[in-house]
């Protein structure tokens, strides 16, 4: 019987250089399959391993995933817990073929929050993969975007205080530097999975000027032809950045 045939990694003029994704929708695929929910968290992180793939086909530089926010900690303490869990197994599961495929782990977010067994499977992660030089792979694990300017502002006041800025240079380049993810451009192409068109708190600073593609589909069945689908509508646009 013919195997099924693998998407084709297409021809596409215009590659986002920072890819950000809104992974949503794990639950309601559960629910759909009369699965509990930590099954469609366990199917999307299948997911992200197919889509980080993707990203290593087309030469995408940055991608920034938003796996848990700072609101996520009002579901049930059993899922939270679930997520934590399967996080820490991903983690120490997929280092090995991350490093293989050149991917560079980071994270953003109120990292010293999470379990302090997450907190050490990620840094040893993000350690063993810190001289890769393919995909930068960000997770953004307890994050919001209103809690990253804060903290943003924090580190604004400090240099101020310490005399070395001073208040009056502050512009949005060096506002950038204050935030979680001065190390990365902003991204070029937000992607949001499950049809919902909101932002929930994500990355709202750097999204100025993203390009927004929203997908119907569930993250769990959001395949690397959906991926490839996106970055191709990303590819016939025409940012204009407010000129002409
Ligand atoms: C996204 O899926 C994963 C996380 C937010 C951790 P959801 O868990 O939000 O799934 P839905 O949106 O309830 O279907
Ligand atoms: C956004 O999804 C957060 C993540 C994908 C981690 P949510 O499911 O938490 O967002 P809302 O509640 O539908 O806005
Ligand atoms: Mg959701």
């Amino acid at each position: 019987m013919a195997k099924k045939e693998e998407p084709s990694n297409p021809e596409i003029a215009n590659v986002p250089k920072h890819i950000a994704i809104i992974m949503d929708g794990n639950g309601r695929w559960a629910n759909e399959q009369g699965k509990p929910r930590t099954e469609g968290h366990r199917a999307g992180a299948r997911t992200v391993r197919q889509v980080a793939e993707a990203c290593g086909e087309l030469g995408v530089a940055y991608l920034t995933l938003y796996a848990f926010s700072s609101e996520n900690w009002k579901r049930p303490k059993s899922e939270i817990q679930a997520l934590m869990t399967l996080l820490e197994r991903f983690l120490k599961s997929q280092t090995k073929e991350m490093h293989k495929n050149n991917i560079r782990l980071q994270a953003i977010g109120r990292l010293t929050d999470l379990p302090d067994k997450c907190q050490r499977a990620l840094h040893e992660s993000i350690e063993q993969t810190s001289q890769n030089d393919g995909l930068t792979l960000i997770l953004a694990l307890n994050y919001g975007a209103r809690e990253e300017i804060i903290d943003g502002v924090r580190s604004v006041l400090r240099h101020v205080q310490d005399g070395l800025l001073d208040p009056a240079m502050l512009d949005p380049q060096i506002f950038s530097k204050h935030l979680y993810t001065r190390y990365y451009p902003d991204p070029d192409l937000l992607i949001r999975t499950s049809g919902e068109m909101r932002i929930s708190n994500f990355l709202l600073w750097q999204i100025s000027y993203s390009e927004i593609v929203i997908s119907d589909k569930f993250w769990p069945e959001f395949g690397k032809d959906d991926f490839f689908k996106a970055v191709e509508e990303y590819s016939r646009r025409q940012r204009r950045f407010g000129g002409l």
